[in-house]
């Protein structure tokens, strides 16, 4: 395995899914959580971070573990703290340097720079830049504004880089951390789904044995394929809750359980709608409406896993973004989570947890669905919030207004669907605002809802943009909505990007 140690770089995650994609198996630390058992790591990486090495609270932490015994490549800031340790010298670079810029090969036959042209195109983002290297360093390639771009330290068999060979911009990032963790780590590239399937399968029975695990499931892809893969570990000793809390989109509920019986899941549909529906009554705040669902789910769910016999786990579909404890400017304190009032907690929360994808990222899940034999329908699908359709109702929610919001919401994704535009969409949804506005049908003027459309483009949800989608299509759907759905008489299209707005409107 490769150690990524994390010094709160924003590309972190990235170094670690571009070396997952080689099929080497890799995980992140953060700086101030060094792993007590290291010796199954082959290589160590070294991120970047937005602090510079000369800053006084500069993270430093003690490498002595690894320096020399293993290899070790320091990218960015983790290059300089190489540097600045060993008596070099870091400065800053007066303009902070961003973007493309041309790398020069100094050294073809260094083992990190196999296969890569003499000249090529890498990406730059810092602020501070190597200024002298020390005794026993030897700079191997230079861009046209610094020398010191890459260096080998041989003596401890460790490199430091620069630029940025995650990011897509640079050119052969990806054969360069091949070089490293396959070519000097040793690594091999036998981290595929089907080994990940393969590996789970066996640790899961081993874990379970012959206990009862409880799973939630909630139509989208991470509890799927966490369900697919504990029923392949162990069978009917799984029993699945699906729960309609009637803020799903329409027929949603029967058409996946449909599609989860088919898929040979024990699963169990309970309908609480009323339920839901009922304990919203007359709420408006946003904030109200997400924390009245997420108990009643809890709650819902604590009762049907109740009438399942002597369950002792309880599986989640929590995966690697979730886990991961990234290294924050602020300070490890600022990452560590509040534990909640342990007492008050109902029975499902205290079982054992057993979560199976806690160390991939979403791609990784998808693939490992695929591998599983889950159709393509159930994994690519668009993500949707727990708490459904209640925050896409501005305001007060009704039935009536689920309702005629589900039938909006269904016309403009069938339509995404038809033009084949839906998976060029990362997320796509219907909102009924809770203003009227006047219009016109026949000789009647009509006071009725405003349904806005929302698309968007993001890899993870945390930025967006909307989606260009094409006028045609936009004008197809405004009328069917209006002539189809009773209570519309205005369509509009959300035009807005995350940041500043965010991708649901409440
Ligand atoms: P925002 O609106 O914050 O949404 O830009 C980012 C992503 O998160 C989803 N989202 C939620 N998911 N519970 C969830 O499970 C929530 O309360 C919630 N709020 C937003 C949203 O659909 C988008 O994918």
């Amino acid at each position: 395995m490769i150690l990524i140690l994390d010094f709160g770089s924003q590309y972190t995650q990235l170094i670690a899914r571009k070396i997952r994609e080689l099929n080497v198996y890799c995980e992140i630390y953060p700086f101030y959580h060094i792993p007590k058992h290291i010796a199954h790591i082959r290589g160590l990486i070294l991120s970047g971070s937005p602090f510079s090495v000369n800053d006084h609270n500069a993270p430093k932490p003690d490498l002595s573990a690894f320096l020399g015994k293993i290899p070790v490549l320091g990218i960015c800031y983790g290059a300089q703290l190489l540097t600045h340790m060993h008596g070099g010298k870091v400065g800053a670079s007066g303009l902070r340097e961003y973007g493309r810029a041309k790398l020069h090969v100094l050294q073809p036959n260094n083992p990190l720079l196999n296969k890569i042209p003499e000249k090529s195109q890498v990406w730059m983002s810092h602020g501070d830049t190597i200024d002298e290297l020390p005794e026993g360093f030897e700079c191997i390639a230079s861009t046209e504004d610094i020398r010191n771009a890459a260096f080998e330290i041989p003596v401890l068999k460790a490199w430091g880089i620069q630029f940025h060979p995650e990011v897509y911009h640079s050119e052969y990032g990806k054969e360069l951390l091949k070089n490293f963790v396959v070519n000097i780590c040793g690594c091999d590239q036998s981290w595929t789904p089907e080994s990940f399937i393969q590996s789970s399968i066996e640790s899961l029975r081993r874990k379970i044995g012959v206990e009862k695990v409880v799973l939630g499931l909630s139509g989208g892809v991470d509890s799927t394929v966490t369900a697919v893969l504990l029923s392949e570990a162990i069978g009917d000793q799984l029993h699945c809750i699906f729960v309609n809390n009637g803020l799903l989109r329409k027929n949603e509920f029967q058409n996946v359980l449909h599609q989860y019986r088919d898929m040979g899941l024990n699963v169990k549909g309970v309908d609480a709608s009323e339920r839901f529906l009922e304990a919203l009554r007359g709420v408006t705040d946003p904030e109200q409406k997400r924390k009245i669902i997420g108990r009643l789910f809890i709650e819902v769910f604590d009762e049907e896993a109740h009438k399942i016999e002597d369950v002792s786990f309880l599986a989640q579909g929590t995966i690697y973004p979730d886990v991961i404890e990234s290294a924050s400017v602020a300070g490890p304190s600022s990452t560590i989570k509040s534990h909640h009032n342990v007492g008050g907690l109902p029975d499902v929360m205290k079982l054992k947890v057993v979560e199976p994808l806690r160390m991939l990222f979403k791609d990784e899940v998808r693939r490992v669905g695929a591998a599983l034999g889950i159709p393509d329908e159930l994994l690519g699908r668009h993500p949707f919030p727990g708490p459904g359709l209640a925050i896409r109702i501005l305001g007060e929610v009704t039935p009536e207004k689920v309702a005629l919001v589900q039938e909006a919401d269904y016309i403009f994704i069938n339509g995404l669907k038809e033009e084949r535009l839906y998976d060029h969409v990362w997320q796509a949804g219907a909102i009924l605002l809770d203003s009227r506005s006047v219009g016109v049908m026949g000789d009647e003027r009509t006071y009725e809802y405003v349904v806005a459309l929302r698309a968007v483009h993001s890899t993870d949800g945390m930025t967006a943009d909307w989606v260009h989608l094409p006028y045609e299509f936009l004008a197809r759907i405004s009328n069917q909505i209006i002539n189809r759905v009773p209570g519309v008489n205005r369509v509009v299209y959300d035009i807005s990007s995350k940041p500043p707005a965010t991708i649901e409107w409440e």
